[in-house]
């Protein structure tokens, strides 16, 4: 479950114009709760008069880094009103709450392995995928790895000096290209521009010398991105799908109004009795199927659910269906395999039997 700690910050340093990169100081009694996997994300929390704002950042450290902190990196949105605290208002020295990192976007790692990783970020996508990278090598001494990473302009490449810094330090085990949408390169246009599959196909051929159905590629960015050099991995290259990770910034624009959907208009409609477990405690309400998410009815009725981003992204507030079926809206963050054994987002989900139990302690 996601409980929240207040945190101590112990660096809140602009990163870019529009980005800070926060560490947390994790006291002694958390060290357990607070151990985290490359690619994980925390949850934040903001209590502002009624309001109970919460957003997810990745994790940008590796487990095996020596400086041990807990460190993610904010980018300021225009409307993000966490977002904008935390570029604006936080200082270093300040407790903010936080809960213990989670999220599945990681492989696992042997000192034997010798392999490939090609990580593609967009922007503030590089925190997941720089952690996956780095783990990577640390932990596979003959592995390798490629980061196509792309940015408005040279001042916004987030992570620029660590970057280089990789370089040097894994000498030719990391190779890095950075490509600029806003910056003409007048010697090559491959430079230029989005990741999308036919600069991705591209920019394979041209830098990486491994076929590419063998590598694992972790992709972080827009969902345009996302769609496009996944589809074209798993599609044309037939590269297998336990080798693309992904993981979305945010819910993708074009399915923002999917509750109006023909799947949801065409659930029944009917009353149900739903009972959630949390923390061992049983909590019932009445919920029809045409009205709130389950998530949005335990949080009129002040259950203590878990939840983030409310868009079907983070996963925070996955449960499993012990009993009765739901219909779940949208789903970026559920692995195939965890909706086979019956896990859900609650926050996209609506019952579709009288009777519905969810467990959110599994
Ligand atoms: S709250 Fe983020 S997926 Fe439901």
């Amino acid at each position: 479950m996601h409980h929240f700690h207040l945190l101590k910050t112990t660096k809140v340093a602009k990163e870019t114009n529009d980005s800070v990169n926060i560490a947390f100081e994790i006291p002694p009694a958390l060290k357990q709760e607070f151990s985290f996997k490359q690619g994980q994300y925390l949850n934040v929390r903001f209590l502002a008069g009624d309001e109970d704002l919460r957003r997810s950042y990745s994790i940008v450290n590796a487990p095996s880094e020596e400086n041990g902190e807990l460190e993610i990196l904010v980018k300021h949105l225009e409307d993000g009103r966490v977002s904008t605290i935390l570029n604006q208002q936080l200082a270093a020295g300040e407790k903010i709450e936080v809960s213990a990192p989670a999220g599945h976007f990681y492989t696992n790692h042997h000192v034997s392995n010798e392999k490939t990783y090609v990580g593609l970020a967009a922007g503030s996508g590089i925190s997941p995928v720089l952690s996956n990278l780095k783990e990577a090598l640390y932990q596979e001494p003959k592995s390798e790895a490629y980061l196509f990473y792309s940015n408005k302009s040279l001042h916004d490449i987030i992570f620029k000096d660590e970057i280089d810094a990789l370089l040097e330090r894994f000498d030719g085990r990391l190779k890095v290209v950075y490509l600029l949408s806003r910056e003409k390169h007048f010697e090559d246009e491959l430079f230029e521009g989005r990741i999308c599959a036919p600069k991705l196909d591209e920019l394979l051929d041209r830098f990486t010398d491994i076929p590419v159905r063998e590598a694992t590629y972790f992709i972080c960015g827009p969902s345009e991105m996302i769609k496009s050099v996944s589809g074209y991995l798993k599609n044309e290259k037939k590269v297998p799908s336990l080798q693309i990770l992904y993981e979305y910034y945010a819910a993708p624009d074009d399915e923002e109004n999917a509750e109006m959907s023909d799947e949801f208009k065409a659930i029944p409609n009917l009353e149900s009795m739903v009972t959630l477990i949390i923390d061992d405690d049983e909590y019932s309400f009445h919920l029809n199927s045409k009205k709130n998410s389950i998530l949005d009815q335990a949080l009129n009725e002040k259950l203590p659910v878990p939840f983030a981003c409310k868009g079907g992204v983070c996963c925070t507030c996955k449960a499993q269906v012990m009993e009765g079926e739901v219909f779940m809206e949208k789903n970026f963050a559920l692995t195939e395999d965890e909706v086979e054994r019956g896990f859900v987002l609650t926050c996209q989900c609506h019952p579709t039997t009288n009777v519905v139990m969810l467990n959110y302690d599994v």
